[in-house]
């Protein structure tokens, strides 16, 4: 194909290390590629972590945390034929791309010679089935030689069975993993055949048998430089690279995919994410449950295994990016969670951009003001009056989009009169929670992906009930199969502790609770109140976040103990939930955030004048039981630092020199949490960076959690 080889395949393994790369944001315990080799297996180098099954020595394997991203790049291929290469590692992508590296221009092996295909296909797991280390990353393999390897997106649910039966048949499992069932069973289905099917065919025989979730890249010796994706479930998408000197074919059929195309080879790429693939190409297609691509000679095709001429390909649209590169660069700052919560003034005027009319324009006197002030949400403008006639709202979520629920809730109750129930989607399964046909559930969640809220979803779309999302992703599962919904338009968050997403979900919240109550006059006073609150947030916001400094000192005088409390209540029960989230999740710092009406209840029990506990008490209807509680706490000799409103003379009047105030501007009440949150979030930040962990994937923990 007149292509430069060498250039080529050493491209392909930068596109994989950067394509990961680009993925760690998720989270992840450990790492694995395979390109094509065209040196038989014997003669491959048997050091630790290359070739099949072996131990990378010397990295840690203590190292947890991912979503599972998998990332394919072909770009149009030689006839490779002989065993794939398999490379893996645990713990981190450099660690990974060192040993890659290391092995392969070693004396034994030369880069040039082992390396003569142009398709790879690499992986970043995160522990689910079996502890992180190399013999469990993908790709997983179906025997020694190789035959079919397989990274893989998601959750087999049958594979015990698969397991059982496969190894009835006489196989052997290496791994821990539910993975492994895929790549023998694809061996199993190829043994027996009696006539000789295309690499696609072969994949959606095998498809036939897997329950579960899953994006699949596979590879093969019997189809030498092919490649075959799939997906049911988890998120995948197609890549393409066309320029006009460089036209390849979008084949209409199986039969032709071992033709020439006519044109130049194309480049493909194949990830769970965009953002691995935008730096390549912005033409990316998102592909459907049950699609099959097929990747051979620089031509593709989509063909789809649940229908009925399984050779004919499916119409997918080509679509384009919007996603910048910079966009997931982290700017001037040191981390990604940092520059997230400083860019919190424009994330938040992004959220409200075209939806929010603030204008009250002298200008156009004698025009009902009311008209002016309005907030228009296009995905929910047909729904509004089925949502206030409904029974219920029923708010849906984890994590922190959860704590945005709660921070909510109130707002929505008053505004709507409409009983609000809140629950973890977890929790929703587990207690198989009564839904009806006149609910309306509200599905929130920052990435779209969270594979507990979209089981919550589809248990309540099966119920009949109105569903309606709110995330930040567009295109992610949740926002295509709810019924409509809002986008939080926050932009990209990479930080694993979520940040300025949460901001904008409590902002996005409040915008639907003031949609949903356009039409009362009766509350058409406290509409504008919190209209004109949110035109000033972003300043707001922006002021509160001059405090970077003392939070950092805050943070110096903290850092070593072993536990804070965060009391809260009303609006702010919530923000002393996730400013304990936060610490304890990126800070690995025991803290617990508490109703401060439960204080009573028990944890006061743990206030000594050791122990530091940080008070939320801006001025709102709580005020007066906050007061009491700073009060009660002092009476303990407890160690304070208050959250209050600046010129908070009663606050002032209590405070010690034990006690340290962060003084923050007013807002609504319903919005204070909005400005609340953000020196904490800062707190946790600094307190992170002095401890020494890692800010933007803490330990354990991943963005995107796409299993149950
Ligand atoms: C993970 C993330 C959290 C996030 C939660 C829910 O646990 O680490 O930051 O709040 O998932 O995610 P979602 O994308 O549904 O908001």
């Amino acid at each position: 194909y007149n292509y430069n080889i060498s250039r080529s395949r050493k491209a392909i393994l930068e596109f994989l290390f950067t394509g990961l790369r680009r993925l760690e944001y998720r989270g992840y315990d450990s790492a694995g590629i395979s390109i094509d080799s065209d040196t038989p297996l014997a003669s491959q180098p048997a050091s630790n972590g290359v070739s099949h099954h072996t131990t990378a020595s010397g990295h840690s394997e203590a190292c947890v945390g991912v979503g599972d991203a998998a990332i394919v790049v072909q770009d149009g291929c030689a006839e490779a034929t002989c065993t794939p290469l398999v490379i893996k590692s645990a713990g981190k992508v450099d660690v990974l791309a060192d040993l890659a590296y290391s092995e392969l221009n070693n004396e034994a092996v030369d880069l040039e010679r082992v390396l003569t295909s142009h398709a790879g296909i690499a992986h970043t797991r995160w522990a689910t089935h079996g502890t992180p280390s190399a013999r469990n990353s993908h790709p997983q393999v179906s025997d020694p030689n190789h035959e079919f390897v397989v990274v893989h997106n998601g959750i087999i649910t049958n594979y015990k069975a698969l397991k059982d039966f496969l190894v009835k048949q006489g196989e052997t499992f290496e791994s821990e993993t539910d993975t492994e069932v895929i790549p023998k069973l694809c061996r199993y289905v190829y043994n027996n055949l009696t006539e000789p099917i295309h690499f696609s065919e072969l994949v959606m025989e095998v498809m036939k048998h897997l329950e579960g979730t899953y994006g699949l890249l596979i590879k093969s010796v019997h189809y030498g430089g092919e490649l075959v994706a799939c997906k049911r479930g988890s998120p995948l998408i197609l890549g393409i690279k066309e320029t006009p000197s460089r036209k390849g074919a979008r084949l209409s059929n199986v039969q032709d995919i071992h033709k020439s195309p006519s044109g130049e080879a194309l480049e493909c790429f194949l990830a769970s994410d965009a953002s691995a693939v935008v730096e390549h190409t912005k033409k990316v297609v998102v592909l459907e449950d049950n699609d099959v691509v097929h990747l051979c000679k620089g031509a593709y095709g989509i063909f789809n295994a649940k229908m009925t001429d399984r050779h004919m390909a499916v119409p997918r649209v080509l679509e384009t990016l919007e996603m910048e590169v910079n966009h997931i660069m982290k700017g001037g700052y040191d981390h990604f969670m940092q520059k997230e919560i400083h860019e919190q003034p424009e994330s938040l005027l992004q959220t409200m951009r075209g939806r929010v009319k603030f204008d009250r324009s002298p200008a156009k006197l004698g025009v009902d003001p009311y008209q002016e002030r309005r907030v228009t949400l296009g995905g929910l403008t047909e729904h509004v009056s089925t949502i206030r006639f409904g029974r219920r709202i029923m708010l849906v979520a984890c994590g922190t989009s959860y704590y945005a629920c709660l921070a909510c809730r109130q707002t929505i109750e008053e505004l709507t009169d409409l009983p609000v129930t809140l629950e973890l989607a977890s929790d929703l399964m587990d207690r198989r929670c009564p839904i009806f046909r006149d609910d309306m559930c509200v599905f929130v969640s920052q990435s779209g992906e969270t594979a507990d809220t979209i089981q919550a979803l589809e248990y309540a779309k099966e119920r009949g009930a109105l569903c309606i999302g709110i995330t930040n992703t567009v295109g992610s599962a949740i926002a295509r199969s709810t019924h409509c919904g809002v986008h939080i338009n926050a932009g990209c968050e990479i930080g694993v502790a979520s940040t300025k997403a949460y901001t904008s979900q409590m902002v996005t919240l409040t915008m639907v609770a003031l949609a949903l109550s356009e039409d009362s006059i009766a509350k058409r006073a406290r509409r504008d109140e919190i209209i004109d609150s949110l035109g000033q947030l972003p300043e707001k916001v922006r002021e509160v976040l001059l405090l970077d400094t003392e939070m950092r000192s805050l943070a110096q005088q903290l850092m070593k103990e072993e536990s804070l409390l965060v009391f809260g209540r009303g609006y702010n029960f919530a923000t002393a939930l996730e400013a304990a989230l936060k610490v304890k999740e990126v800070a690995l710092m025991h803290s617990e955030g508490i109703l401060a009406g439960e204080m009573k209840h028990g944890p006061l029990a743990l206030v000594d004048e050791n122990m530091p506990i940080l008070v939320i008490a801006t001025q709102d209807r709580m005020h007066a039981k906050m007061l009491s509680v700073v009060s009660q706490l002092r009476a303990r000799n407890a160690r304070l630092i208050i959250v209050c409103n600046k010129g908070d003379t009663g606050i002032a009047d209590l405070v010690s020199e034990r006690c340290r105030l962060i003084e923050v501007p007013q807002v609504v009440d319903c919005l204070q949490p909005v400005v609340n949150i953000v020196p904490l979030q800062l707190l946790s930040y600094h307190l992170t960076v002095l401890r020494g962990m890692n800010v933007d994937q803490p330990r354990n923990l991943a963005k995107s959690v796409t299993v149950t």
